[in-house]
């Protein structure tokens, strides 16, 4: 648990259209970089964010097995895109639809991972905001946190299996309506 962790203040930020939200990690997931809108929107400066583990800005709201699904499929080696709430520093938050891909070197190892984040579509959000509410209701009944993750995964893919669509589509289809 980071040193600046706030609380929620149940206040939410935004960032323009036009701007993206960069960092890059080690492959432990510690921040190497991060750009001036990251630190802008999560209210932090530079030195502040360096050698932290990512789960600096995370909200208490998201559920773990989201983290798990991001964490298998970049491992692995595979890019993701997945709905975030993260938390600033302050305990406002703001929404964002990451892009995270793996950083490999010239004999294809990987060296780190890369994150870019956009505004997502507000629709989507409201439909997010809903199945993660779900998740961490399924995850936090149970004390053993194992368990809560597997129920929470078990939940997140029936959820998936239930849209008829794969997780990457259903992503994509939620981000193009509206
Ligand atoms: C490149 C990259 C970007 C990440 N971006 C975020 C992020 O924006 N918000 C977040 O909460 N976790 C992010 N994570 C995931 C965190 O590493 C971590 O798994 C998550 O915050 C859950 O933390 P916990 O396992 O300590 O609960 C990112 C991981 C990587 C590798």
């Amino acid at each position: 648990m980071s040193k600046y962790k706030a609380q929620p203040t149940g206040k939410e930020r935004f960032f323009k259209d036009n701007e993206i939200i960069v960092s890059k990690t080690d492959p432990k997931g510690r921040i190497v970089y991060a750009n001036d809108v990251f630190l802008e929107i999560a209210g932090y400066k530079e030195q502040e964010v360096l050698e932290q583990p990512h789960s600096l800005i995370r909200h208490p709201d998201m559920p773990r097995c989201v983290f798990q699904l991001l964490w298998d499929r970049i491992q692995a080696g595979d890019e993701i895109f997945a709905y975030v709430k993260n938390m600033a520093k302050n305990g406002d938050h703001y929404w964002v639809l990451a892009h995270v891909t793996p950083s490999r070197d010239s004999h294809n190892r990987i060296i780190g991972y890369h994150s870019n984040r956009r505004v997502p579509n507000r629709e989507a959000v409201g439909k997010i905001e809903g199945l993660y509410a779900q998740l961490l209701a399924e995850e936090a009944k149970h004390q053993n946190k194992k368990e809560g993750l597997a129920a929470g995964l078990a939940a997140l893919n029936a959820f998936i299996e239930e849209s008829g669509q794969s997780y990457d589509e259903l992503i994509f289809s939620l981000e193009s309506q509206g």
